[in-house]
């Protein structure tokens, strides 16, 4: 992978670069023809991270389905899938890590501790392997595409980070992998949480900024849903993450919740 990036380099071409632990949906597919219409070579990595799941998670039971990834991406004109083994990542004996303070240890940090320093750490291999111009991140995991684009920063990786819109389905739940595993009515019930989302942002146009008043709200419409656990509802600055009091334009609010087993995330910036 090095070796042709450095050649497509040398040739001056623009790399445009997706990571993904795949099993692709139509939001990854969004990612995917932004980086295929601004880049001239396009790159997307599969790889089902071990190092950001906790030992109770679901590395196992993570959804994998390589034949149906190369069929899409090849669809989308995807110019190099990179697909490397556990071992070809990580060496056995590696000691060195990716841990970006602070930002790493709120929110989703709480519940899944070890789980950011697992992908910022892969994340730097990756941009490390790929030497890409731009690498795309969506919305949907706002903390994630917040810690990167700070570990760039901090790093000085010559990438842009770009971060683009959360894609749902009809009914307004976010697509991800794990939607799978819900059953039918907790899939019913989980468009709630954008539901939540969305008349927290109405009830800001209507003048309403007290986060506190708006928090409540949210967590009421969500705990009449029988299937719903909530574990977070938080209202935070998107540069620091620390909880605001009062809402402006550009606050982040971010919700996790399990439905089910499942664990469920979803966010808006007011
Ligand atoms: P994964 O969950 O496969 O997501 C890959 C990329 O797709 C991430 O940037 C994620 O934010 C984006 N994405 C997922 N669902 C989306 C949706 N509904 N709308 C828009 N974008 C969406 O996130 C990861 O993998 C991993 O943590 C990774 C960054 C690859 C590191 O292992």
């Amino acid at each position: 992978m090095q070796r042709l990036s450095r050649q497509l380099k040398k040739q001056n071409k623009k790399i445009g670069f997706v990571p993904t632990m795949g099993y692709l949906h139509p939001g990854h597919l969004s990612l995917i023809r932004e980086a295929r219409a601004e880049n001239d070579f396009l790159v997307v990595s599969i790889f089902v991270n071990p190092t950001q799941f906790g030992p109770t998670e679901d590395f196992d039971k993570y959804p994998r389905d390589f034949k149906r990834d190369r069929n899409l991406a090849s669809r989308e004109k995807v110019d190099c899938i990179f697909y490397p083994r556990k071992e070809d990542v990580y060496f056995k004996d590696c000691r060195t890590f990716v841990y970006v303070e602070d930002l790493s240890d709120c929110l989703c940090g709480l519940s899944r501790s070890g789980h950011f320093k697992g992908v910022v750490t892969l994340i730097s291999k990756l941009f490390n392997i790929v030497y890409p111009d731009v690498a795309y991140f969506g919305q949907k995991d706002a903390q994630q595409a917040i810690i990167i684009k700070r570990m760039t920063r901090d790093l000085n990786f010559s990438v842009k980070i770009k971060v683009l819109p959360t894609v749902r389905e009809k009914g307004g739940l976010a697509l991800s992998s794990r939607n799978k595993y819900l059953s039918p009515k907790e899939r019913r019930e989980a468009r709630v949480l954008y539901a939540s989302l969305k008349k927290a942002g109405n009830l800001f146009k209507k003048g309403i900024r007290d986060a506190n008043r708006i928090k409540n709200i949210i967590f009421k419409m969500i705990n009449n849903k029988k299937t719903a656990r909530l574990e977070y509802v938080e209202i935070v600055n998107t540069k620091s993450l620390k909880p605001v009091k009062k809402i402006k334009s550009g606050t982040l609010i971010a919700i996790a919740c399990r439905f089910g087993q499942v664990r469920l995330i979803d966010n808006i910036i007011i």
